[in-house]
């Protein structure tokens, strides 16, 4: 069948419209003794970035994930970075029980490519193990004082640190920002099925823009889109993401009537020198204002996971979660989650393999991936295009480095690099940062 090209197709189909699977109680009486029960729990307390990764799975874009992940999934995502468990306690909706329910019956396995642990201590690891050395049967996930999730029949394994960096980035340097967050964590993982209290919010004026991938979906079907693409960043946008995005709506107009993009920017953990989320939602906003992406066929949210700047291996774990929101292309361009190396300030992961890799993913087949060549400023015409090799002189990279330099000496980027609006927005923040 696959090799008739049914499969794929079939697969396809039902991997878009298959159920997400979201771990949040939403019976208001459950939750209420739930919440009632968890307070007699054992406690685990946890870290800005695991409730990021709570967010994610509760929200189902790590669908069939029923949890963080117990050992044999953390091996699978590790080794073959795919799961293949897709049966193994997934129960809908949500309610943790035994029913095996299997939401992908074509697929045999999805792809799978970070692991989504959550470390804790030896400390921690005492506080939830009973007299006889078992795992109590139900730990409560506490964030602030605040019970967040019921963890069930956990289960804890060894975080095995060095090597999960070594596979996971390809590198063990802990000047790598990611690296260096997992060396300092746990050096165990507790893993297991997760009932979570309520919808994960961060009342910092931002939430309206985090939608769940059921949401997204129902704003697709309200819109009456018949293709959704999704552009994933974490950067500013400028007019060389817009020719992507733009090149990618007319590519998918041959096809389909109505092709919507969900401009989709990181919401999670970044590192220290990337622009903070409400600055770069506030710039966004100013390009679509400025009419560079029309708000007819854009609807701009929040994918709340953190960043790892684990490029080809990453940018798979990108695309993969976005099938949850119902999208059917994924956008990729140069050296997508990438990040320098920190011994020599070079690419740390080689800038075309972002592209190649996720064209050839395994568990991905059904979704169609348009991998793009790097946009630079063009000078000969003044706004930014594909980067030509033949006429390299006539073309300028304009890095954040550059953009950092400009906002604090006052200056503009030449004409047709961004909209003058979103650059106001990015410069000011620049100069502020500049102040301090
Ligand atoms: S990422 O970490 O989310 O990948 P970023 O926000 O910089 O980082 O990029 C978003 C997307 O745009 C990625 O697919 C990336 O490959 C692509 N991209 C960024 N800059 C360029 C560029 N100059 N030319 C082509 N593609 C680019």
């Amino acid at each position: 069948l696959y090799d008739l090209g049914i499969l794929p197709q079939k697969a396809m189909d039902e991997l878009m419209t298959s159920p997400v699977r979201e771990l949040i109680v939403n019976d208001v009486s459950i939750r209420s003794t739930l919440n009632t029960q968890a307070q007699a729990l054992a406690k685990v307390e946890l870290q800005h970035i695991d409730v990021e990764w709570l967010q994610v799975l509760s929200e189902g874009w790590g669908t069939p994930l029923g949890g963080f992940m117990r050992e044999r999934q953390y091996l699978q995502a590790l080794h073959f970075g795919q799961l293949l468990d897709l049966k193994h306690k997934c129960a809908f909706p949500g309610d943790n029980d035994d029913g095996a329910q299997d939401p992908y019956p074509m697929l045999d396995s999805v792809n799978q490519s970070i692991p989504i642990v959550l470390p804790i201590t030896l400390e921690q690891k005492q506080t939830i193990t009973a007299a006889d050395g078992t795992i109590l049967p139900e730990v409560a996930l506490v964030y602030k004082g605040k019970v967040l999730a019921i963890l069930k029949e956990g289960e804890v394994f060894d975080h095995r640190k060095e090597e999960r960096v070594c596979r996971q980035f390809g590198c063990a340097d802990a000047r790598h920002p990611t690296i260096d967050l997992i060396k300092k964590s746990g050096d165990f993982c507790l893993g297991g099925d997760l009932q979570v209290l309520e919808r994960i919010t961060y009342n910092d004026g931002l939430d309206s823009y985090r939608r769940t991938p059921n949401e997204l979906r129902q704003i697709f079907d309200q819109k009456g889109a018949d293709a959704v693409f999704v552009f994933q960043l974490r950067n500013p946008i400028h007019n060389g993401h817009a020719l992507l995005m733009r090149d990618t709506r007319e590519k998918l107009l041959k096809k389909y009537k109505n092709p919507m993009l969900l401009l989709h920017p990181l919401g999670g953990w970044t590192k220290d020198d990337d622009v903070p989320l409400p600055v770069r939602i506030e710039q966004h906003q100013a390009v679509i204002e400025e009419g560079i992406l029309d708000p007819a066929w854009t609807v701009l949210s929040i994918f709340p996971s953190p960043m790892l700047y684990a490029g080809p291996t990453e940018v798979q774990w990108h695309a993969r979660a976005r099938i949850a929101a119902g999208v059917h292309t994924y956008i990729v361009g140069r050296d997508p989650a990438g990040i320098q190396n920190p011994e020599n300030g070079d690419f740390l992961y080689h800038p075309e393999h972002g592209a190649k890799v996720l064209s050839m993913a395994p568990g991905l087949s059904h979704l169609s991936i348009l991998p793009f060549r790097v946009a630079a400023y063009d000078k000969s015409v003044g706004r930014m295009a594909f980067f030509d090799p033949k006429r390299k002189e006539e073309f300028e990279f304009i890095s954040g480095t550059k953009m950092r330099g400009l906002a604090r000496s006052g200056q503009t980027p030449p004409d047709g690099f961004m909209a003058p609006k979103a650059w106001t927005v990015l410069a000011s923040y620049y100069k502020k940062l500049a102040q301090q």
